[in-house]
């Protein structure tokens, strides 16, 4: 009973006339960058598929250069794996060496791909803007009832996670975090989170608006079949008594 279901937000692509405000999406992966990208990777996302969000190749190719690549070469000198540019087929590189490095860094939890997690958790959508709007103090009833449930050391207490205790810290701690463009909604970490959780439902899903959008003819489709299907019936019909 301590841990909640997904808070109620909504969005530009809820519904089946859904569509992706290619501004908040372009928000949330800005929030994505500068914040989530430290320790979380993409990887099923290409750096090309960002002109989805309205981005042309040459704002791809310079947002790009900030990941470099590491090739399978090793510096003689340093004994670090050496790194190249970016092109734009490349996936968006994960933030550590490997698992190890991860874990080591983040309290012994590896930071979860996030390419997928909107389809990960139910509600997925609603459920990262939830986590990451939801860290708290503990609620003193449950250390009354659960005196061992005390978040140990290093975790961090947000009911919106099933195990309740998370390691990963509140990523989103001020307003104004990220600096967005004049003319867009000032960056709360409610408008924040929202666009970072709206980011991470187009990774999930680049092609949710045609999903839609073949549901919605199909329907129409089907309605005017029925429609004919009863006139053919009525005609075969007709003559018998
Ligand atoms: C886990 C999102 C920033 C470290 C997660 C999960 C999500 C998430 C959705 C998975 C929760 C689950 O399994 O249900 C984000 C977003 C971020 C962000 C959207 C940016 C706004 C960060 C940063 C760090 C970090 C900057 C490191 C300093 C972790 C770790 C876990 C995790 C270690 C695993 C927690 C556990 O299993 O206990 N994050 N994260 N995250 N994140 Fe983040």
């Amino acid at each position: 009973e301590f841990h909640l279901a997904p808070k109620h937000v909504s969005f530009s692509f809820d519904g089946p006339f859904g569509h992706y405000d290619k501004q908040q999406l372009q928000r949330g992966f800005q929030v994505y960058k500068e914040v989530c990208a430290a320790c979380h990777s993409l990887k099923f996302v290409a750096f090309r598929d960002l002109k989805d969000l309205g981005y042309n190749e040459a704002e791809i190719k310079a947002i790009a250069k900030s990941w470099p690549i590491k090739t399978p070469d090793v510096d003689p000198a340093t004994g670090e794996a050496t790194t190249r540019d970016p092109v734009p087929s490349d996936h968006f590189p994960k933030p550590f060496a490997n698992n190890v490095a991860a874990a080591a860094a983040n309290n012994n939890a590896i930071p979860p791909d996030l390419s997928l997690m909107t389809k990960a958790r139910h509600h997925g959508t609603a459920y990262v803007y939830s986590l990451l709007t939801g860290f708290q103090n503990q609620p003193a009833e449950l250390l009354r009832r659960f005196p061992d449930s005390k978040t140990p050391s290093g975790l961090h207490y947000n009911p919106y996670f099933a195990n309740l205790n998370l390691a990963m810290a509140p990523p989103l701690t001020s307003d104004g975090q990220v600096t967005y463009g004049d003319d867009q909604p000032k960056p709360t970490i409610d408008q924040m989170a929202q666009d970072v959780s709206a980011f991470l439902t187009w990774t999930a899903e680049p092609k949710m608006e045609n999903r839609k959008s073949a549901g919605v003819a199909v329907l129409f489709f089907l309605i005017i079949a029925t429609g004919l299907a009863f006139m053919s019936y009525r005609q075969v019909w007709s003559g018998v008594k």
